[in-house]
């Protein structure tokens, strides 16, 4: 019997893609960058598998140009790349990356946290530039983390995961939930308090960005947000762009309505709000959330053995639509 044909749009960890070819012909697209639509539209028409990014859109258009299609895996735990209620319609299995990238992802939250918080990125410049008059008892003068308010947007797995790794700076969580569900885990480890949204925004004095993108999220953070922050408050977004209004943000920042802000993502990526980069205020850092090389090789395991499982005619274990199996 033929193997079947797979592509993956991105160069992704060997792990992965080892797997793949125990059953499957592989192609990875060869460039460093990503496929262009209509390539990919092309690339895929005699495929029965494809492994993609963020990057793809993933929706009626792909799928007609795809019609030996047997599944589509997403190299990330986001999803909102994917038409995910056409896939469904077309019973054509989809899944995605959750859980091996938690902890990966939480830990890049604290590491903007604690950079916004403590001004390292300025600091470091005035190193390197070679311009540091020497210690001096104003210099580079932060916000304390211990005792803080924390407040979580979006407390699923990885908002979770943040909240957990707070318990050694004894900071009172709070949290939103869309499905306004209790948390038990925050609740019996953390006392976290699951609050209205509005709450949340007055008494943080750190918020992180956990939840999904989707119609009910996109510029969850506007100028009315932002208004009802602390002034000494600082956002940290390391979920989807687009849940902040950049300009939005821009405004709250230069006019002081919040201290800082620490990025991972971006409303347009790759592109950046201008007078962004300008601020001081503002840690920007290019999508590496889930960038360890633990969670990107466990991401490619995943993603690998998902579509494996779609091939296979089998579940997938991290299944966007598993009704399409009832
Ligand atoms: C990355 O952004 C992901 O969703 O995994
Ligand atoms: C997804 O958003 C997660 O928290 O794992």
């Amino acid at each position: 019997m033929d193997r079947p044909k797979v592509y993956v749009t991105r160069q992704i960890p060997e792990e992965g893609l080892a797997l793949l070819r125990r059953v499957a012909e592989v192609e990875v697209n060869p460039v460093d960058a990503p496929v262009s639509r209509n390539e990919l539209l092309k690339i895929v028409a005699d495929c029965e598998g494809v492994i993609g990014l963020l990057t793809e859109r993933i929706d009626a258009e792909f799928f007609d140009a795809a019609p030996k299609l047997k599944g589509y895996a997403n190299y990330a735990v986001g999803f909102d790349n994917i038409d995910v209620p056409e896939a469904t319609r077309r019973s054509m299995p989809v899944s995605n990356t959750p859980d091996v990238l938690t902890n990966a992802t939480a830990e890049c939250a604290w590491a903007l946290l604690f950079a916004v918080a403590r001004q390292v990125i300025p600091a470091d410049r005035l190193m390197r530039s070679g311009e540091w008059p020497g210690w001096g008892p104003l210099q580079f003068i932060g916000g304390d983390v211990s005792g803080k308010t924390l407040g979580i947007v979006g407390a699923g797995r990885i908002g979770t995961a943040m909240a957990r790794m707070s318990r050694g700076f004894n900071m009172p969580v709070l949290y939103t939930s869309s499905s306004n569900r209790r948390n038990e885990v925050l609740e019996s480890e953390l006392n976290a308090r699951l609050v209205s949204f509005e709450e949340l925004l007055e008494a943080s004095d750190y918020i992180s960005l956990h939840t999904p993108l989707n119609p009910g999220t996109k510029h969850l953070f506007g100028a009315d947000a932002f208004v009802r922050m602390k002034p000494t408050a600082c956002i940290i977004n390391t979920g989807r762009g687009p849940v902040i209004d950049e300009q939005a943000l821009l405004h709250a920042l230069k006019t002081g309505e919040i201290a800082g802000a620490g990025l991972d993502v971006y409303e347009n990526e790759p592109a950046l709000t201008p007078g962004l980069a300008e601020l001081e205020n503002v840690v920007l850092l290019p999508h590496i959330g889930s960038g360890t090389a633990s969670a990107r090789a466990d991401m490619a395991v995943l993603a690998a053995r998902n579509l494996i499982a779609m091939l296979e005619g089998r579940k997938p274990e991290t299944c966007l639509n598993p009704e399409i199996y009832d």
